[in-house]
């Protein structure tokens, strides 16, 4: 039976390049929904990018744009990653949409009569600084819950409780750093407490395997709540100045972007389907007939973080909403990416680049082989180490995997002419790839994807050692025992074509090459293909080179901690000071590395040290400069302003990495025209005699417009 599936991935905030977290979640989804497409299954892969939020607003407003033009950027830069790293979505849209608009307009009107809004006055954080109501993420505090500190106002990032930024002990503003003023404004509730939806997420929770043990626990915890605490209604309201859907009859008010969130799931899967793409994906049916049919499979793939929205918020919206709306079969949960053990910061994306990664030129199916090597169905972490993705890829996919084909096609092509001949009994061989069809397929279909990686692993060293048994290189000064010799390059080549089938949803572009260029076909591999014993094969063609040490060097390099940066020398100050980025023996940190050019004739005294304004920046955008080579242009957020400035730190830092992050600024030094604009101060990096500049960085907890003293 043909399934019908409709699956997402969660929609990445539109205020940033993607990274690795999001291609983590991309490359998961994507090899499961490969291979259910493989199965002859009908799949509709769609995602957007989720373009309201305050987060949104101020960061357009630093810059000076729009937010619509500030989403407009982020969407045209999105093709590149999805391209480059084999994602196979069907449809990619926004939530600023007008189909977001209507349906999340719907649904809401469709709450409302079912009794389920209200309006209520609540006291709500404003920062008297910058004169607004302060969004959740704005505010920062210590967790009621597990108290970790400078945690969010919305959602605690250590312990996953969702709460109100009134919760929070001893709040800050993070715009200002001011202590936000309680001020009362009317807000839209979206009343969770009601016992139908109670009684609802109890009963949807429980549907066996729906979702993973661990998620149904969390969701029931915060179902049930602690002591008297149960759910609490949801505040689905903000004022103006927002940037996000109105709200109807409501001037002023608009929806919390995590109402329209999630349903910009369907608003893209609607555009999809009125912009035709659907009816080309052999799809006959409309937009609502899908999504109500009781056939149709709902998935969502998201990250342990939001499981709160989408196991508890998001079915009771989709319930209460009513049909065509439905709610969904699955929400698919993964585990964090780290690097080397290292949690990567959300807000910065710090980690690995995934452009860098595919500038600096590795192969893309080589982290998607990593990636799903280490994947399972839980939603453990997953740790990206440089050392075990080198010896994972190189020793399974290149001394396993390709190592077959290179070694057999070789001897096929040159003492055969490329025909294939099986002498004896083939059953053997088809019994294994039929054995194996179940097993892989099973553990695709529960995303259990390292027990596949290491299934199909398993089957490669068994063709490679029934290849090297029976010598080949031997059989081939033999003229006598050619048969022997096709035989065995011929079962060698067969396993070949299973290994390549079933690692077909992992390794797309591979796999299609082995499809068409080794065997002829001209299709790429379906799963079917694996039973099917070849019967030729063209002349090798090299499939796949090994990672080599010097490109994890060159993937991390703009990553190196400020921690390693020595002490600064006059070469290297003036060379950077000229760019506009300061040297480190500018900066107030210099007395520690002052020592190597002697301090006598430099001294100040405080007073002139105080002269400097220095502050905490943080950098909203960053890009290359034309015709410069040296020079990156970064606009920079001081809280109550933003300030352009041209730093010499382009040979060091790729720019998607750098926004979003904190430093160090001198904020009155006097603008200085150069010949690309004029720069409004310089940001704060160390070098030393050799390469290597490296920019400084607050600890945690700075916000921007701090002053450093
Ligand atoms: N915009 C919301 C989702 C709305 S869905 C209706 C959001 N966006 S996000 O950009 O912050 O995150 C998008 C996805 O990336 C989430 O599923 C999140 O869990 C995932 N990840 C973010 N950091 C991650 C890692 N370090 N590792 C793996 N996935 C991570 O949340
Ligand atoms: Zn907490």
């Amino acid at each position: 039976m043909t399934r019908r599936i409709f699956v997402t991935t969660a929609l990445p905030y539109a205020n940033g390049p993607f990274h690795i977290g999001h291609i983590m979640e991309y490359i998961q989804a994507d090899i499961w929904v490969r291979f259910q497409r493989m199965q002859g299954h009908q799949l509709h892969f769609v995602c957007a990018d989720d373009a309201h939020g305050a987060p949104i607003m101020l960061k357009a407003e630093a810059e000076g744009v729009t937010p619509q033009q500030l989403v407009a950027r982020i969407a045209a830069g999105r093709q590149r990653y999805l391209t480059g790293f084999h994602l196979s979505f069907d449809h990619w849209y926004s939530t600023d949409s007008p189909e977001n608009t209507r349906l999340s307009q719907d649904v809401y009107a469709r709450l409302k009569s079912a009794g389920l809004i209200y309006k209520k006055d609540i006291e709500q954080f404003f920062d008297p600084v910058k004169g607004m109501f302060l969004p959740d993420r704005y505010i920062k505090g210590e967790c009621p819950n597990c108290h970790s500190r400078d945690q969010f106002g919305d959602a605690c990032e250590v312990c996953g409780t969702v709460y109100a930024p009134t919760d929070l002990i001893d709040p800050y503003s993070a715009l200002s750093g001011a202590t936000p003023v309680l001020k009362s404004s009317e807000h839209f509730f979206f009343r969770l407490s009601d016992p139908k939806c109670v009684g609802f997420l109890e009963s949807w929770l429980a549907a066996p395997g729906r979702l993973q043990p661990q998620v149904v626990n969390k969701a029931r915890e915060w179902l049930s709540g602690s002591g008297d605490r149960g759910l609490s209604d949801w505040d689905i309201s903000r004022d103006a100045p927002y940037f996000g859907i109105p709200i109807p009859d409501a001037p002023g008010k608009y929806f919390y972007v995590w109402l329209d969130a999630p349903i910009g799931y369907l608003a893209a899967l609607q555009n999809y389907f009125t912009s035709g793409k659907a009816r080309a994906n052999g799809e006959t049916r409309g937009f609502e007939e899908f999504l109500a049919a009781p056939d149709t499979e709902q998935i969502h793939f998201i990250g342990k973080d939001i499981i709160y929205f989408h196991t508890l918020f998001w079915p009771a919206m989709l319930r209460f909403a009513g049909a065509p709306y439905k709610v969904p079969n699955h929400v698919f949960v993964h585990g964090f990416i780290t690097v080397s053990g290292e949690k990567m910061s959300k807000s910065r994306g710090t980690g690995i680049s995934p452009l860098r990664y595919l500038e600096v030129g590795m192969n893309a199916e080589w982290l998607r082989y990593y990636i799903a090597a280490k994947l399972n169905a839980s939603v453990e972490d997953l740790d990206f180490n440089a050392q075990d993705f080198l010896a994972r890829v190189n020793s399974d996919l290149v001394g396993k995997y390709v190592n077959i084909a290179s070694r057999a096609a070789s001897f096929i092509t040159r003492h055969f002419g490329g025909a294939l001949r099986y002498g004896g009994d083939t059953g053997q061989l088809t019994a294994r790839a039929a054995a194996q069809a179940a097993l892989v397929r099973e553990s695709y279909e529960s995303r259990e994807l390292g027990k596949a990686m290491r299934d199909v692993m398993g089957v490669a060293d068994h063709i490679n050692q029934e290849f090297d048994a029976r010598q080949p290189w031997v059989l081939a000064r033999d003229p006598e025992r050619a048969a022997e010799l096709q035989d065995v390059c011929s079962r060698a080549l067969a396993g070949f074509k299973l290994l390549s089938v079933r690692l077909a949803p992992v390794l797309p572009a591979v796999a299609e090459r082995v499809a068409r260029q080794l065997f002829g076909l001209e299709r790429p591999f379906r799963w079917s293909d694996a039973a099917v014993l070849p019967e030729r094969v063209n002349p090798y063609e090299h499939l796949m080179t090994r990672v080599e040490p010097r490109q994890l060097e060159a993937l991390f390099e703009s990553d190196v901690p400020a921690a390693a940066a020595s002490p600064a020398t006059t070469a290297g100050s003036s060379k950077t000071a000229a760019t506009r980025a300061a040297p480190a023996s500018a900066s107030a940190s210099a007395s520690a590395s002052a020592s190597a050019s002697g301090l006598a004739g430099t001294a100040i005294s405080i007073d002139e040290f105080r002269r400097v304004d220095l502050r905490v920046a943080r950098i909203v955008h960053a890009e290359a400069v034309a015709g410069a080579d040296k020079l990156l242009k970064l606009t920079l957020d001081l809280g109550t302003e933003t300030r352009n400035v041209f730093a010499g730190i382009k040979s060091a830092y790729d720019p998607a990495a750098l926004e979003g992050r904190l430093t160090v600024m001198v904020a009155n030094l006097a603008p200085r025209k150069m010949k690309f604009g004029v720069s409004e101060g310089m940001v704060l990096a160390a070098s030393g005699a050799g390469p290597g500049l490296y920019l400084l960085a607050p600890d945690s907890g700075a916000a921007p417009g701090m002053k450093i003293t």
